[in-house]
């Protein structure tokens, strides 16, 4: 599958959806206990919140507003996106520019909003929920579990075949058959483009055998507005949850689907291991941990798999 071409420049003239839905609402119960009191969006990679990783994507792609579905206990995402002035005053008297930034940066980013789902009723309801907000317009949708890469450009690509199809756009990475049954699976045709498809047909987290494919939908969309109609009349699917991929599939039954199939680095923080796995990837690439993290790694690596008793001790 060839890598993906430049995106378009966010001043694009032609390019219409200036909005993102951000779902945040879910219960995190796969990290308890670190999630009981804060939501999961809020655990740190290296030293941002998942969460602002997030909306750095979206800012990137030209995405100017953004809206948080989120749930109760969240007020720290709320806190984390506003300016803090205390503390900035704080680093302000000490002169400490380069943390004064880091803490003002997430307010910078968009101009973000927040509603509460209220019920958890799933990610079509969640979807839903912004409705009034959205209006008429095209919007995409970013899940906070799916982390990709910053040096990546999936959603730009995504808003880029938006404009030329119209309908909605769903990312798509292959997975391994026995993985498929944690996502949404797509049956597909090709169209003239490499990393482009047309999506006929979506089910719900299903067995590898019920599996049309091995396309897994991956978490960012981009909606045409005539997703909400067809979301106030899905009833709930799997899980006794509203289903987004069910609503999907009653516009790809229609033909107004597409695929982008993405082959570049994501993470899924909502996993234990890679959430490790992304913290010490991100650190490794960074300028400022890299070097001393990695000469860091290499020796504990080195010490593991000489194994023994000495391995806790070594590069400590
Ligand atoms: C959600 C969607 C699923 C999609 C997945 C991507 O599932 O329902 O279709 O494949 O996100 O991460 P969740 O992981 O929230 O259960």
């Amino acid at each position: 599958m060839a890598r993906m071409s430049a995106p378009h420049s966010s001043s694009t003239p032609t390019r219409t959806v200036r909005k993102a839905v951000v779902p945040a609402a879910g219960l995190g119960t796969r990290f308890l206990p670190a999630t009981k009191a804060t939501p999961k969006e809020m655990l740190p990679v290296v030293d941002k919140p998942a969460i602002q990783y997030v909306v750095e994507e979206a800012a990137a792609a030209g995405l100017d507003d953004v809206l948080m579905v989120t749930g109760r206990h969240k007020r720290s995402i709320e806190d984390h996106f506003d300016n803090a002035f205390e503390l900035e005053q704080a680093l302000a008297a000490k002169g400490d520019a380069v943390r004064l930034d880091a803490v003002r940066d997430p307010a910078r980013l968009a101009n973000i909003h927040h509603i509460r789902q209220g019920e958890p009723l799933g990610l079509g309801h969640a979807v839903l929920c912004a409705r009034r907000h959205v209006g008429d317009q095209p919007f995409a949708v970013l899940l906070g579990d799916d982390l990709i890469d910053p040096r990546e450009t999936l959603l730009s690509r995504m808003l880029d075949v938006r404009d030329r199809h119209q309908g909605s756009v769903i990312a798509l990475m292959k997975v391994p058959p026995e993985q498929i049954h944690l996502y949404g699976c797509a049956a597909v045709e090709a169209t003239g483009e490499d990393d482009v498809v047309r999506v006929t047909g979506l089910v719900e987290k299903p067995s590898p055998q019920d599996a049309p494919s091995h396309y897994a939908v991956i978490g960012r969309y981009v909606l045409d507005p005539a997703v909400f109609d067809t979301l106030e009349r899905t009833r709930p699917g799997r899980g006794g949850e509203i289903q987004l991929t069910d609503a999907l599939q009653e516009l790809a039954a229609g033909g107004t689907v597409h695929g982008v199939v993405f082959d570049g680095l994501r993470y899924d923080t909502g996993d234990k291991a890679d959430y490790l796995r992304t913290v010490v990837r991100l650190a490794c690439d960074r300028d400022d941990l890299g070097p001393e993290f990695v000469a860091w790694l290499k020796e504990f690596v080195s010490g593991l798999e000489s194994g023994g008793a000495d391995r806790g001790r070594l590069a400590a």
